[in-house]
């Protein structure tokens, strides 16, 4: 059935998981085959460098996303936490401030942060319709059914992409407005130029008026940084170190997990927590189906991954210059973790 059915309201809200739940692939298999995302042209050009590096969506098999549910619950991680008690605190008053409006949300996961938006939706009265996008059409399947069964009268339009794709291709809204959410502090793993590109692409799909909610880790001391990527079980190493097992399953690849170690710290010059793969001892990696070798020092390293700690007054002045106007912003007692709701103004 097409989403404009579901959305002009025929259905009636206790009708079939099927009518109110549309999942569609803007990635077809043949796309995910021939381009980036199983491609391994950029992992190449990673390892040849010389600086190190590797694309971070490589964390993502099924381990890894099941690690990456792990970080969040750990004691140092207080990120998750820390957002879902400002989301707990003020999704009411977002609602309200919003009004009706289409949630659509960018690195969708489990949609376990997106319920406490919903609840305070459902609450006001309004029409529930989430459009989550994610590149895991796996996760983005499951938890999407689990939504339906726990919301009787919400549409899901779920979208399996990479957010440029989806961002470029959104359709109107059936509801009065839209906002576009991207939480878990998903921002600070861009670059900044990438970080720049990404905000133009936000107001490129928002209409005027329409809004933006942006959940962003906060500039701290070192020390709770530096915790919350090296927690004391070891899972954000294991985490980090299953990207070697991903590259050895996806390109018959030969890493040692043994021979490497988890290694982050802040950068306080660029206020960013560096994540890197550190190799124990001089060795050499074959990563067949790419038709690479790859040689290491003992101590060379690969960056994996940034995480980026912002500002509140910068963010706020780089998000207007893109005419993404902070409405508000929240934030926690210790000021940690910040929440701004944006308003596209001309
Ligand atoms: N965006 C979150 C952060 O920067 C989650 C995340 C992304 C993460 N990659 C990670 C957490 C690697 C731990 C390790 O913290």
């Amino acid at each position: 059935m097409s989403i404009s059915k579901a959305a002009s309201g025929k259905i009636s809200a206790q009708s079939p998981i099927e009518q109110r739940l549309q999942i569609e692939h803007l990635l077809s298999p043949a796309a995910l085959s021939s381009n980036q995302i199983i491609d391994g042209s950029d992992v190449v050009k990673g390892l040849t460098q010389t600086s190190k590096s590797l694309p971070a969506r490589f964390f993502y098999d099924d381990l890894g996303s099941e690690l990456f549910e792990q970080i969040c619950e750990l004691p140092e991680y207080y990120l998750t936490r820390t957002e879902t008690a400002i989301l707990q605190n003020y999704a009411f008053e977002i609602a309200q401030m919003t009004g009706s409006c289409e949630l659509v949300e960018l690195g969708s996961g489990s949609s376990t942060k997106t319920r406490i938006l919903l609840d305070a939706y459902n609450q006001l009265g309004y029409p529930l319709h989430y459009l989550p996008i994610d590149v895991s059409a796996g996760i983005l399947e499951s938890s999407a059914k689990q939504l339906m069964a726990d919301y009787p009268s919400l549409q899901v339009h779920a979208l399996v992409s990479t957010y440029e794709l989806a961002l470029e291709q959104l359709i109107p809204t059936q509801l009065p407005s839209r906002m576009i959410c991207f939480i878990g502090s998903t921002l600070g793993n861009l670059m900044p130029q990438e970080c720049d590109v990404f905000f133009s692409q936000i107001t490129n799909a928002l209409h005027l008026g329409e809004y933006f909610l942006l959940g962003v880790d906060l500039q701290k001391a070192k020390h709770l940084l530096e915790a919350a990527y090296n927690d004391r079980q070891g899972v954000t190493a294991a985490f980090n170190l299953n990207m070697l097992e991903h590259l050895n399953w996806r390109f018959e690849g030969n890493f040692d997990t043994q021979l490497f170690e988890h290694w982050a710290f802040y950068n306080e010059t660029r206020h960013q927590i560096e994540m890197h793969l550190r190799s124990l001892r001089s060795q050499s990696i074959q990563l067949r189906a790419l038709d690479l070798t790859v040689e290491f020092e003992a101590g060379e390293t690969i960056l994996t991954e940034i995480s980026r700690k912002f500002d509140l007054k910068t963010l706020q002045q780089e998000l207007s210059q893109h005419s993404l106007v902070p409405l508000k912003t929240w934030t926690d007692p210790k000021q940690w973790f910040g929440l701004l709701l944006c308003q596209l103004q001309p």
